[in-house]
């Protein structure tokens, strides 16, 4: 199976942790768009979803599942989304798709968050793929320094403005051992809008696609 099948694979096991009856946070990427997809061809009906980007939200409306701004709810039981690194702990980096604020703002709304991923994201240590970071754009220089001091190379990505108007710093050369510790220091630097290391909001579950079928790992 190429990665393309096995997000196919994933998305539509995501279906079976669609709680029934309740509206569903929903993330984005390019797995999450099979799993909408999986969604819409499942028939399973759903009240509604909260999306975390224009993107998904334009992929929900296109099916026809109505979609509720964040602020119209007040708990979700499940939020589904994709990550570009998960560790054997659950901690992941996100934000490849330039969307992490959204994705943290609903993943912080959800009891469960279930990753669906397929195996080439399972590392061992998160760092290899490039940190995403949202940030204010006057504070990308000294970002970019206070970075450098922990060894890792910060490059603006170039021609992108999130759905909240900020940039994205893309930092390479990092080896994040203590991901809580990571995220709490980086969060609070300024002009830091959201850092895409997850683990105060790391997966409750992954359903990781490989070349055996999906396996699932709880954590
Ligand atoms: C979007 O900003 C990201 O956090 C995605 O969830 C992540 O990049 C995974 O995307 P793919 O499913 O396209 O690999």
């Amino acid at each position: 199976m190429n990665q393309d099948q096995l997000k196919q694979l994933v998305g539509r096991a995501a279906l079976d942790y669609v709680p029934a009856g309740e509206i569903l946070g929903v993330g984005t990427g390019s797995t999450v768009d099979c799993f909408i997809d999986a969604l819409a061809a499942s028939g399973v009906a759903i009240p509604g979803a909260v999306s975390s980007s224009e993107r998904s939200t334009q992929r929900l409306v296109k099916h026809g599942i109505k979609v509720l701004e964040a602020t119209e709810v007040t708990r979700l039981a499940v939020y589904i989304d994709g990550a570009d690194e998960i560790d054997g702990r659950g901690f992941m980096v996100k934000g490849g798709g330039a969307a992490l604020t959204r994705e943290k703002i609903v993943a912080d709304l959800a009891d469960q968050f279930i990753c669906i991923a397929d195996e080439s994201k399972l590392v061992q240590t998160l760092g290899k793929f490039p940190l995403p970071v949202e940030i204010i754009p006057m504070a990308a220089a000294q970002l970019a320094r206070r970075f450098a001091r922990l060894g890792g190379e910060a490059k603006l990505r170039v021609g992108v403005v999130t759905d909240n108007g900020g940039h994205i710093l893309d930092v390479t050369g990092l080896s994040i051992t203590d991901p809580l510790a990571f995220e709490a220091e980086v969060s609070q630097w300024p002009g830091v809008v959201t850092v895409g290391v997850f683990a105060r909001h790391k997966a409750s579950v992954c359903l990781l696609g490989g070349a055996d079928g999906v396996k699932t790992l709880k954590f």
